[in-house]
């Protein structure tokens, strides 16, 4: 929607957060606080949004690049101020102006959209998002006349006994007419308890000026919690977490134990697949249908095929194809393939290599920098050794072929398809096609050693 502008007011200190970082790139579940704002506001078709910056601007900038314009807020005097640097800095030609906080991450797009089509068939000249909260304090109070018009926000701090009994909240989100809040946001003032300009003075201002304006109360109050310490940090991840997998098991997953299960906002899971606890799914993770995930297994930005078991494991940036059996105990780390229907066992580490179908790398095993054929079996114990302790090479493993256990392939190697290498073999050369390679000395017997024992040490 071209004729609406986003705010988002990401200047101030956020001191309470006691942290290095700048408080709204605290990640609930995931994702920045701010990144949250800003996708419900793109979902919302709002693809026009400032940041106001001020606090670790450069931190704010650099993660949202170019996705969004800035305006910077030197001193942080309020959110009124916030708001009137937008207009001294630039020219705004939209209709309608939404100021969000860049703290509300647990905002929607639904609330955004519907709080925008209430405001518009309304025709107020600003529309506030509220709440009721059992326990008010902090957030401004939404003042109401005897027929129920809203009159003023008063903060908390500014509130006399019969202010701080209301619980009716203001949000921090409002929809304005654009020329309406630039008329107003003029006359705000820094009369008050704390000596800043307050966005909210400009209700009380637009109804002097005759204007109408409105509150729309919603009734989940969670999605306006703003975030101004590392308990209601956790308290947001908490929520954020809940409604991500509720929508997974509305959309056909099931969890063993949702509370023990931390998907990321991004993750996309496919029908049928089973969670069981203690399972982390990061980053652009996709899961296909039918596989049973977990216990106890993370799993970051990579591709899983359908019907895939991942069990007690972690698999990092890599791919993992449909019908394959990764764990327990397996570490699949970035840059790895692994083909259809293979076997990943315990205590197999696999990097940054391509595995083929059918496949079995049961147990104990290290593939490193590695091309795997189809149909391989490495046994247990297997090793490629791909670091000279310089640089790392390659080793490949043709089709079909069969490692025995406690085989040493130091790399650069490659055994063609077909071969067979004996147990017990440290292989330093190419194995060609169909042949078998033995590389360990030959075992040696001496009779009735053990019975002359003591002979032999004379
Ligand atoms: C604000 C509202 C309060 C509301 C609450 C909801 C005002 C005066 N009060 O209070 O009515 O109930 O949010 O969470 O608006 N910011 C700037 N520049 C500034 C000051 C703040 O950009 O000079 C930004 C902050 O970074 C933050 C947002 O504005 O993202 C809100 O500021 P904050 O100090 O958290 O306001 P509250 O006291 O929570
Ligand atoms: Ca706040």
């Amino acid at each position: 929607m071209n004729n609406i502008l986003g705010i988002i007011l990401a200047a101030g200190e956020g001191r309470r957060m006691k942290s290095d970082s700048a408080k709204i790139l605290h990640k609930v579940c995931g994702k920045p606080m701010i990144e949250h704002v800003r996708y419900s506001l793109r979902k919302a078709l709002i693809e026009d949004v400032i940041v106001v910056v001020g606090h670790k601007k450069e931190q704010v900038k650099d993660y949202l690049q170019d996705k969004v314009k800035y305006v910077v807020q030197k001193e942080q005097l309020g959110t009124g101020h916030a708001v009137r640097e937008v207009f001294n800095a630039c020219d705004i030609n939209s209709k309608y102006v939404l100021v969000l906080c860049g703290d509300m991450p647990l905002i929607t797009d639904e609330t955004i959209s519907e709080t925008i089509k209430y405001h518009i068939d309304n025709k107020f000249s600003v529309t506030i998002i509220s709440t009721c909260l059992d326990d008010p304090s902090g957030y401004g109070r939404i003042v109401r006349n005897s027929t129920g018009d809203v009159v003023k926000i008063v903060e908390h701090r500014d509130a006399n006994v019969n202010e701080l009994n209301i619980n009716e909240v203001n949000s921090g989100m409002y929809c304005f007419d654009a020329d309406c809040l630039k008329s107003a946001i003029e006359k705000v003032k820094s009369n008050n308890s704390q000596g800043e300009y307050y966005l909210t003075d400009t209700i009380e201002i637009l109804i002097n000026d005759g204007k109408r304006v409105g509150a729309r109360k919603i009734s989940d109050s969670r999605e306006i919690l703003g975030v101004n310490n590392r308990i209601q940090l956790e308290e947001a991840n908490k929520i954020m977490r809940r409604r991500i997998n509720e929508r997974h098991m509305l959309n056909g997953v099931t969890f063993i134990d949702s509370s023990t299960t931390y998907i990321e906002d991004e993750v996309i899971i496919g029908k049928d697949t089973t969670i069981y606890p203690n399972t982390i799914l990061e980053g652009s993770t996709r899961i296909g249908e039918g596989c049973v995930i977990g216990p106890s297994t993370k799993i970051i930005s990579s591709e899983v095929g359908d019907s895939v078991v991942i069990n007690n494991s972690q698999v990092l940036e890599s791919i993992i194809q449909n019908g394959t059996k990764v764990g327990p105990f397996a570490y699949v780390r970035p840059g790895s393939n692994i083909g259809m229907n293979v076997k990943i066992g315990d205590f197999v580490e696999i990097k940054k290599s391509q595995i083929g179908d059918n496949t079995k790398i049961s147990h104990l095993t290290y593939v490193g920098d590695a091309e795997v054929g189809r149909g391989v079996n490495l046994g247990c114990g297997v090793v490629a050794v791909n670091y000279d302790g310089k640089k790392k090479n390659k080793t490949i493993v043709g089709d079909n072929s069969f490692v025995g256990c406690n085989v040493n392939l130091i790399s650069p190697v490659e055994l063609e398809d077909n071969t067979f290498v004996a147990a017990g073999s440290t292989i330093t050369d190419d194995v060609p096609k169909n042949s078998l390679a033995i590389a360990r000395s030959r075992q040696i017997i001496k009779q009735d050693w053990v019975t002359n024992r003591e002979e032999n040490y004379k």
